[in-house]
């Protein structure tokens, strides 16, 4: 759900959007009081608004009455620090759905958000919430932003895909899938995020295949250093609501932006070449992790360019390592292939159909889409579907 939440008090409003975003809402955050309602109400149009700081004096409603009245689709959940029964029963009067202590305990916020959620029209509580997958080198040159471009590919096929490049400085993804240079970037939309909505971030991309879309890495180091972590997880958070799969593409460097994604990340995928020193940087990697408190099922490692004539093979590298075998992927190492496709500057299942590599990613692709849904109905399918 589109959740637009109103708090005087930043730290609850950071609680609050904290708590609805790890359920996979999309949540815009104002802060102020309740007469901020019906402007807020009318600029964004959510499905749900949570208003914070409001006292049981049943007078405070009338703002509230009047968003509950012109906008009949927005749901309205109260946190009120003191509640009499005649406040709630005035709330409920005025077309409030729930009140909840201020702050609000989060799983009561939970659960009072998911039994407004069960109770909206189809459209809004069926909304596909995409994959969010971040790609990171364990080492410099492991393969991770030619892997994530192609796997992007081969998910097309019967997905939405927004690939985002986050190496915002040296970033090369797009290079991997279309010659050319992006009309616009990651930089572009971070400058204009007041305008973020899902057409203006569909309108900022290269449409590398109808349903393949990149956001590309900023031209420059200078409008590099303009993107912030806070317009990255915007941008993230609204791709999830709209595309099948959104895949990060991050550098080496793990900065507050970086983990900001690891920890929307539904699946990380750390990528490393068969060798003792990519090994010993993939269990720093996966130590961190852990202390990061990652449950182990989302780390989703990509053992890269394996030669059968390599010493280290997958099972070496899995005893070193851990997790479970259905958890890592083995990709062969196949250099004319690859080198093929970077110098025609094309998705290798395009210039090597039918190579190892290229069955390798579409079987990769296929095993994320168990039960492959092809019309999730959204915004974006839409566009997709007519162009
Ligand atoms: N399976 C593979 N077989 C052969 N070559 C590969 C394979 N995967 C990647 N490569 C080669 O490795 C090179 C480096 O890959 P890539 O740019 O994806 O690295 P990276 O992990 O993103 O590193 P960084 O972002 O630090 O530069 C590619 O240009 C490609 O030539
Ligand atoms: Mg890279």
């Amino acid at each position: 759900m589109k959740i637009a939440i109103i708090s005087p008090n930043t730290a609850h409003l950071h609680e609050m959007a904290h708590v609805l975003q790890e359920r996979s809402h999309q949540v815009l955050s104002f802060e102020g009081g309740k007469t901020r309602m019906p402007a807020i109400a009318e600029q964004e149009r959510p499905d749900l608004m949570v208003v914070d700081g409001m006292c049981c004096d049943p007078a405070d409603l009338a703002p509230v009455e009047a968003v509950t009245t012109r906008y009949p689709r927005t749901a309205v959940l109260l946190l009120c620090a003191q509640q009499t029964p005649e406040f709630l029963l005035q709330s409920m009067r005025a077309g409030v759905r729930e009140v909840l202590p201020s702050p609000a305990p989060p799983q009561a916020l939970a659960e009072a958000v998911q039994r407004i959620a069960a109770k909206l029209p189809d459209g809004v509580q069926e909304r596909a919430h995409g994959q969010v997958m971040a790609f990171l080198p364990c080492k410099g040159g492991s393969g991770a932003t030619f892997l994530a471009a192609n796997l992007a590919w081969a998910l097309a096929r019967s997905h939405s895909v927004l690939l985002i490049d986050l190496n915002l400085q040296f970033g090369d993804a797009l290079a991997y899938l279309h010659e050319g240079k992006p009309a616009s970037t990651l930089a572009d939309v971070a400058r204009d995020l007041h305008r973020l909505d899902a057409s203006f971030l569909a309108a900022s991309t290269v449409k590398v295949a109808p349903r393949l879309h990149v956001l590309a890495a900023p031209e420059d180091a200078i409008h590099a250093m303009e993107v912030e972590p806070g317009h990255v997880n915007a941008i993230v958070q609204l791709a999830a609501a709209h595309y099948d799969f959104v895949l990060l593409d991050l550098g080496r460097v793990l900065d507050p932006l970086a983990l900001g994604m690891l920890d929307k990340a539904q699946y990380i995928v750390p990528v490393l070449l068969p060798n003792l020193a990519a090994v010993r940087n993939a269990q720093k990697l996966l130590r961190m992790f852990h202390d990061l408190g990652y449950p182990e099922s989302r780390l989703h490692p990509v053992l890269n360019r394996v030669d059968r004539r390599h010493d280290i093979g997958l099972a070496e590298v899995r005893k070193t390592l851990g997790l479970a075998q259905q958890q890592w992927r083995a990709v062969p190492d196949a250099p004319q292939e690859v080198q093929a496709a970077i110098n025609a500057g094309m998705p290798l299942a395009e210039s090597a159909r039918g190579g190892a590599l290229a069955r390798e990613l579409a079987a990769w692709a296929e095993a994320l889409s168990p039960g492959a849904n092809e019309d999730s109905g959204g915004f974006l399918h839409r566009l997709f579907r007519r162009a």
